[in-house]
């Protein structure tokens, strides 16, 4: 490759280290440069460092490319198992269908289970998970069943039945069980009819709070008073907050809703957030006529939230949050500002939407515990806008408010008042010009500095066709390839390092790509080779030592464009040296969605979803129907994940 033209389109870096002095911001300046400016940086961080930077830096850095990812990496594949770097292992923890609560049976593989069975057992394709220790050996975790792929669960494939259409129902919304460490391997396993068990489905009731409680827009016949929602589904990514919650981020909620009569108008409304007159094959409006937009047209309204639950008490309604903002959540990524307001980073994964941040009013207190929690009823809601690249992808940034009364949202531009701004969050992003992107996935802050990063997996439409809201997905600075079929991971450190100021600035810390197939911003930034590609980045989360892990949920087909890539997988990055190693590969036709860690670092807790959709043939994980899981990983030597 001609490095001068590559490199001058590629040194994504523009930290400014006159407002960021944060030392190990310094730091990551200084390689990033260094790094970009060389072809094979990637495989020579130490040389470089040791040639270039003062004492006490060099020290850091050699520490950090050290100890950070010193596993070989593990080749891409299109096995049917999880492939780990030598001297890993993994357990299964738990499989769709495995009971949880009191009357539970085993999974059977004939039935593939009922309603019933799987109203008391774990969920389907398992995703964001978090983990609540209680003691040294026992721990809560809380994981998301955000579908169920009909194909699995129906023995016919299909929707022919009532029990049918209430075991779909059954298999989302969220599993929350105790686990317990004891035995060899990983040791963890899972306690059975603990008392803290408990699942969390489409028919849950729970508490609705925040600006939009009590908004006419939320009022259906089952809640008159617009405060009572019922239900949790397509929960995607997760959170967690300092007083020890749970928030699980509300999807692709639209499918699930139909009409049972033709003559029902697709408003404007519907229309952006994906509501039609039919449902994906689930059939839930033929048994419950929330799920009937000709019946009940609020119900929508009520879903498309972050969603607070507090695992520690399983008799507690879980809270749906819209001072957060409706759209299709992936994850919430919370931090705490220099001030010490709580700022809750989320993507809206949809093609040409956006990324949003929420700014609490009041300020977090330790001491008052759980009490926290109302801190995320109010405060304000902001959308992003990326400044154009400096050639170098990276630029500038602002945080705009969708504020009633500000930034023209009023009542004369269609705008009636704050709950509607909350509830059509996407209406009022696109009326302030909020920047379209491809496909915010995962945001994740680092632990030690105040940069943060989010996925944007694809976007087929950019460069190509408008989005839901009507606008132009023209390509863009954080957003830089036409048809964008392979994502890419963009980091933004906000001015004065604090996460409540409003302005930021941005660089592309990896473009993915194909260096076999491709040339150009296809082929990816410098810290692709044909030994680490991937397409589709989508989970995303640091561990406590500050490694980024970097989830899959792509094209699998292993030809074409992704040609040598294999399977989902799981990979690893240094955020400082920008260099990327692959970690994991999964399962024929999975996702890899989902990551959590033990208090010691020790294990990690991963999820592998819908290995065999769409008829792959997949057996995993037991060598008969394939099941979404959740896997533990352990290093066989008893050391730290990653090294
Ligand atoms: Fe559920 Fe955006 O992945
Ligand atoms: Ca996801
Ligand atoms: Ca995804």
């Amino acid at each position: 490759m001609n490095k001068k033209s590559f490199f001058n389109n590629f040194d994504g870096d523009n930290y400014d280290s006159g407002r960021h002095s944060d030392f190990s911001r310094i730091v990551e300046n200084g390689i990033l440069r260094r790094d970009f400016l060389k072809d094979s940086a990637v495989l020579s961080i130490a040389g470089l460092a040791s040639a270039l930077l003062p004492g006490i830096a060099r020290a850091a850095i050699q520490n950090v490319s050290k100890d950070l990812m010193s596993f070989s990496p593990v080749k891409a594949n299109s096995l049917d198992t999880v492939t780990l770097p030598k001297g890993y292992s993994h357990d299964v923890l738990i499989s769709w269908g495995d009971p949880l609560l009191p009357g539970g049976v085993p999974f059977d593989e004939r039935t593939r289970g009922t309603a019933e069975s799987q109203k008391l057992a774990f969920g389907d394709n398992n995703d964001g998970m978090e983990i609540f220790p209680i003691s040294k050996k026992r721990a809560l975790i809380a994981v998301n069943n955000e579908s169920a792929n009909l194909e699995l669960i129906l023995l016919t494939g299909k929707v022919q039945s009532r029990d049918d259409i209430l075991k779909n129902k059954n298999a989302h919304g969220v599993s929350i069980f105790e686990i317990e460490q004891k035995g060899r391997g990983a040791g963890w396993k899972v306690v059975s009819n603990s008392r803290y068990n408990r699942r969390i489905t489409p028919d849950t009731e729970m508490e609705i709070t925040g600006v939009a409680k009590g908004s006419d827009l939320l009022k259906t016949s089952y809640d008159v008073r617009g405060r009572k929602a019922r239900g949790t589904w397509t929960n995607c990514g997760a959170g967690k907050t300092p007083w020890g919650t749970y928030l699980t981020c509300e999807e692709n909620f639209d499918e699930y809703f139909a009409s049972s009569s033709s003559l029902v108008k697709i408003s404007k409304e519907y229309h952006r957030y994906g509501i039609g007159k039919s449902d994906e094959g689930y059939s839930w409006y033929k048994e419950d006529s929330r799920f009937d937009i000709s019946k009940e047209p609020n119900e929508p309204n009520r879903v498309g939230y972050v969603v607070e639950i507090d695992p520690e008490n399983p008799n507690a309604a879980p809270r749906k949050l819209t001072s957060l903002g409706r759209f299709k959540h992936e994850n919430a990524e919370l931090v705490i500002s220099k001030e010490g307001h709580i700022v809750v980073y989320m993507g809206d994964d949809e093609e040409g939407e956006h990324l949003y941040k929420f700014v609490s009013k009041k300020k977090y207190n330790p001491a008052l515990k759980k009490k926290n929690s109302r801190l995320l009823n109010e405060g304000t809601l902001y959308v992003a806008k990326f400044g154009k690249s400096d050639g170098r992808l990276s630029g500038k940034g602002e945080w705009i408010a969708l504020l009633y009364g500000k930034n023209g949202l009023t009542r004369k531009n269609g705008f009636e008042n704050q709950a509607y701004i909350q509830v059509f969050a996407r209406k009022a992003a696109t009326f302030v010009n909020a920047t379209t992107m491809d496909r915010p996935e995962s945001v994740a802050a680092h632990p030690h500095n105040s940069s943060v990063y989010c996925s944007l997996s694809k976007n087929k439409n950019r460069g190509k066709k408008k989005n839901a809201g009507g606008v132009e997905q023209l390509v863009n600075g954080p957003n830089p390839r036409k048809g964008n079929n392979y994502g890419q991971i963009i980091r933004w450190i906000p001015d004065n390092d604090d996460h409540a100021d409003g302005k930021f600035s941005w660089n592309l810390f990896v473009v993915a790509g194909n260096p076999l197939v491709k040339k150009g911003l296809y082929r990816g930034t410098a810290n692709i080779n044909p030994d680490n590609m991937f397409n589709a980045p989508d989970g995303l989360q640091f561990d406590n030592d500050g490694r980024l892990w970097i989830q899959t949920d792509g094209q699998y087909s292993n030809k074409g464009d992704f040609e040598g890539m294999g399977n989902n997988q799981m990979l690893c990055a240094d955020p400082l040296s920008r260099k990327i190693k692959r970690f994991l590969v999964g399962p024929i036709a999975c996702e890899i969605t989902g990551l959590a860690f033990s208090d010691d670092g020790k294990q990690m807790f991963v999820g592998i979803q819908h290995p065999g959709e769409d008829k792959q043939p997949s057996t995993f994980p037991y060598g008969g129907v394939p099941r979404s899981s959740v896997i533990v990983i352990y290093k066989d030597d008893g050391g730290i994940i990653g090294t």
